[in-house]
């Protein structure tokens, strides 16, 4: 697959087989946000040349079969028209890529695995107040000072994942019912691998609650250059990991299997957790919800966190506002479009299960400095509390649709 980090939109294209045996020139399909059809024709008119015309529109998703050497040309014009870092994205077939079509925003109805109920309080109410600001600045501050870069090719992309390995397996140290793993994938989709937290639930094992995060991070000027992605998304591992601090500290056990995973390679295609969802769809896992924490300590908007609506389940997007209401008093929520399958959840939803990601701020609103040597945690005057809401709804998802529950015998424990 080839990403390229374009516009606000997200393509995907693929190589056709050329229509006429011996042409020299193959064509590429390519899916591109309805909006951009206009600028995107008249900076190619104005060149002299015409965008090809659209074989498919659904869902403000338009396809087209582009001749392989427009595809640059195409890559320009969004960069330059649509000044923002979203990618395209190549499919592994062409079936895929018109499956994406078809999937696009689509609302979905996810099974119905679980039932949203919010009668575990006594659990909730022991961990939220135990999310402590200095523990997620401490992450946020490793993972993003000490290496350039963790991108999903480069050394300090693996040696972000030992990093984030031993610190796991450090925090579950004395709990049987705790493993850390590493979920390797093919050294051609990533050499830095990704990272599973389980928690082995007490009494009905066979179901899975899955929160992630993306460990790598990118700067689209150069691959070489810094990449500190303190936001995008050392935050979001960091929520991921304060989750797991305090479920610890509290002697939280849940009934259903929890699992905090950080993926590899999501810069460049959602590639780590788009591998591990398929696994886990094709190995018959009965996942019951995911949360995905992608960006979480900047404040961007005049509401504290916003649901995105796409590529995300409706029946769980409020049961979040439901925990909310609940479990935050005075933390103020709406709902926002990314307009594309704009991180990790997105995988998940694609394979059918219930997934949602919480969002520091309205789209349009977000961090300006991802993607950049200018996404670190300066850019939040050295603070992480931010995050503590996005730790604190974790925690409240996880005590309420994981259930079991916390021991008061370590009350004491601080971060
Ligand atoms: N954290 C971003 C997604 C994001 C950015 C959401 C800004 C909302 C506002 C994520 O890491 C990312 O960069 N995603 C890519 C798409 C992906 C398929 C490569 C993007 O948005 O360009
Ligand atoms: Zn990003």
């Amino acid at each position: 697959m080839t990403t390229l980090k374009l516009g606000v939109l997200t393509l995907s294209l693929l190589l056709a087989t050329p229509v006429l045996a011996g042409a020299a020139e193959p064509d590429v399909w390519i899916t591109i946000g309805s909006d951009a059809l206009v600028p995107a024709r008249a900076s190619f008119q104005g060149q002299g040349l015409e965008l090809p015309s659209v074989v498919r529109e659904k869902d403000g998703v338009a396809v087209l079969r582009v001749p392989a050497s427009q595809v640059e040309k195409l890559a320009e014009v969004m960069h330059s028209k649509l000044n923002r870092c979203a990618g395209f994205i190549a499919h592994d077939s062409e079936a895929q890529a018109l499956a994406a079509v078809e999937a696009g925003a689509t609302p979905r109805v996810a099974p119905a695995l679980v039932s949203y109920t919010l009668d575990n309080a006594a659990t909730v109410n022991a961990l939220l107040p135990q999310v402590a600001e200095s523990s997620l600045r401490s992450t946020i501050t490793s993972l993003s000072t000490s290496w350039t870069s963790r991108r999903y090719n480069q050394q300090g992309g693996l040696d972000a994942a030992n990093w984030l390995k031993s610190r796991w397996t450090t925090l579950a140290a004395g709990r049987a019912d705790i493993s850390v793993a590493f979920f390797t994938h093919p050294a051609s989709t990533s050499p830095q691998p990704s990272v599973i937290l389980t928690i082995q639930g007490t009494s009905l094992p066979s179901e899975v609650v899955v929160l992630g995060a993306h460990l790598d991070s990118i700067n689209v000027s150069g691959s070489n250059l810094s990449a500190p992605g303190a936001d995008d998304d050392a935050s979001g591992v960091a929520t991921l990991t304060e989750v797991i601090r305090v479920a610890v500290a509290k002697g939280y056990r849940p009934a259903r299997t929890v699992q905090f995973i950080a993926y590899a390679a999501e810069e460049i295609g959602l590639k780590g957790s788009a591998a591990i969802a398929a696994q886990y769809k094709s190995s018959g896992k009965n996942v019951v919800g995911v949360l995905q924490l992608d960006m979480t300590n900047y404040r961007g908007s005049s509401y504290d966190i916003v649901l995105v609506s796409d590529y995300t389940t409706a029946a769980q997007n409020t049961f979040l506002t439901n925990l909310i209401k609940q479990y935050m008093p005075g933390v103020t929520s709406t709902s926002t479009r990314c307009g594309y399958a704009c991180s990790d959840h997105a995988s998940w939803y694609n394979q059918g299960y219930a997934s949602s990601i919480p969002f520091e701020a309205l789209m349009g609103q977000d961090n300006p400095y991802i993607h950049s040597v200018n996404d670190t945690l300066t850019q939040t005057a050295g603070s992480a509390q931010n995050s503590v809401k996005f730790a604190q709804l974790a925690a409240a998802y996880v005590a309420e649709l994981a259930k079991g529950t916390a021991s008061t015998a370590l009350d004491t424990a601080r971060p």
